[in-house]
Parts: structure tokens; sequence; C-alpha cells
């Protein structure tokens, strides 16, 4: 894993940008796998900044979201979908018709986890995933102790996962229980990937990640066996590695 080193969360975000817009540039039907929450928010805000002066096009770039919650209408502003239009589909120009989310009716439609692995196999696998990690090490929506050969599925959230996405809901019974997430081994085919670390609460488990095995207790440590992957995290994620 190739660590990049940012003093701070524009940075961090300038910086993937960067990366993300060099992808664009050198393919321009690019397979873009895109993540929610908090962190990538600046790096999209980038991404716009850039198209609004330098026009870099998406017009040819497909997109595959990593998750979206359960039992939200596409409308619901703490949908994922909703999430994806205002952060940054509806300020660049893709085509509203090569931008994916996986979406399950229920969470016993488990046919919709084989839909969204057919769906990016057709596409032909995603050229680039940006990822973010949880506080307990998830990545997309694959909690502790998820086996490393998932694919994409229904899970069920995480006590704590749902407290820490709470802070964008009402109140804590409004958060999800269950999610449709990309699996680990979905996330380990895409042929690059850039996980971006930000802030003091992910200090612990970013220290952990560097100095642990390779276990299915700490989803984001199976990235250390893929053969391109770029850390980029603030100088408050590093702060007690
Ligand atoms: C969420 C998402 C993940 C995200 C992570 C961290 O629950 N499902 O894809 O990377 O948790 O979120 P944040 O960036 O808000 O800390």
């Amino acid at each position: 894993m190739k660590l990049i080193e940012a003093q701070n969360y524009d940075e961090m975000s300038k910086l993937a940008a960067k990366i993300i817009i060099e992808q664009v540039q050198t393919k321009s039907n690019s397979v873009l796998g895109l993540a929610t929450g908090g962190t990538p928010i600046g790096t999209y805000q980038h991404l716009i900044k850039d198209f609004t002066q330098n026009k870099t096009s998406y017009e040819q770039v497909i997109t595959l979201n990593l998750d979206e919650y359960i039992g939200l209408e596409k409308d619901n502003p703490q949908s994922y979908s909703y999430y994806m239009k205002e952060q940054l589909f509806k300020h660049i120009n893709i085509p509203e018709n090569q931008t994916y989310l996986p979406s399950a009716k229920s969470v016993q439609d488990e046919e919709a986890g084989r839909n969204y692995e057919k769906l990016i196999d057709s596409l032909g696998g995603i050229d680039m995933q940006i990822l973010g990690i949880g506080e307990n090490g998830h990545i997309g929506f694959n909690e502790p102790g998820t086996s490393f050969s998932s694919t994409t599925s229904i899970v069920k959230l995480a006590d704590s996962t749902r407290e820490a996405n709470a802070r964008y809901f009402t109140k804590m019974e409004d958060v999800p229980t269950h999610a449709i997430s990309m699996g680990i081994s979905t996330i380990m085919k895409s042929r690059k990937i850039v996980l971006l670390v930000s802030g003091v609460k992910k200090a612990p488990i970013l220290n952990q990640l560097f100095h642990t095995d390779v276990k299915e207790d700490l989803p984001a440590s199976i990235l250390k066996k893929h053969l391109d992957v770029t850390i980029i995290a603030d100088q408050e994620a590093l702060s007690i590695l």
C-alpha cells in the first residue's frame, strides 16, 4: 500500500481529486467506483471545481457506488442516491443513466446483489475504486467479521456504524438497520483502489490497519493484498501511527 501524507482535509481532497482527474483524462470511459460518507465530499468539490474551470469531461465515465441503505427512497435526503446527485452528479456532465448505485427492495431481496455483480462485470469491472473507512475498519458496509470472499449483498449494520451515521438523521430510530453493499471480493477486483482517511476519529483504526495482519475482524486489512492501493491520509488521521 502506498501512503500519501496530506497536511489536512483539504489537501487530502485535492490530491484525491487529482488522481481521479488523471484517471478520467487517461481513459475517458473509465469505470469509477465511488464512496459516500463525510470523507469524500471535499474530493467531489474539487472535481466540480476542476470541471468548471478545466472542463474535464465525464460524458463517457460510468460510476458504480459502493453501497446504499435499504428502506430509503432515492429522493430521501439521507439516501446515498440523493447524496451522489447533490454532492457530485448534478454539477458535472455525467449522463444520469451512467451512474449506478446498488439497490434492494427489501432485506429479502437477494437477487439485488447478484444483479449488481452482473452489472459490474458487464461494464468490464472497476478501473478505480474510491474508499473511505469506518471507525471499526469497515469498507463499503462490510462490517468486521465479513468474509473476504463476500460479493455484493444485503448486510446488517453494526450498532457502532448506525451511531456513527446517526448524525445525518433526525433520530437514531431513523437510521436504517440494513444496507446493500459491494462485497470485499468485489472491491478487491477493482484495478486500482484509493483509500481516503481524515480526522482524529480515524487515527486509531488507521494505526491498527498499519500494524495488524490481514484478518476478517478488520475488513480494510485485506487491502494489503491488493497490488495497487493508495492511501491518502491527513495529519490528524496519522497522528497516532
Ligand atoms: C459509511 C459508508 C462507508 C464510509 C464510512 C466512513 O458508513 N458506508 O462507505 O466510507 O462509513 O464514513 P465517513 O467518511 O463519514 O467517516
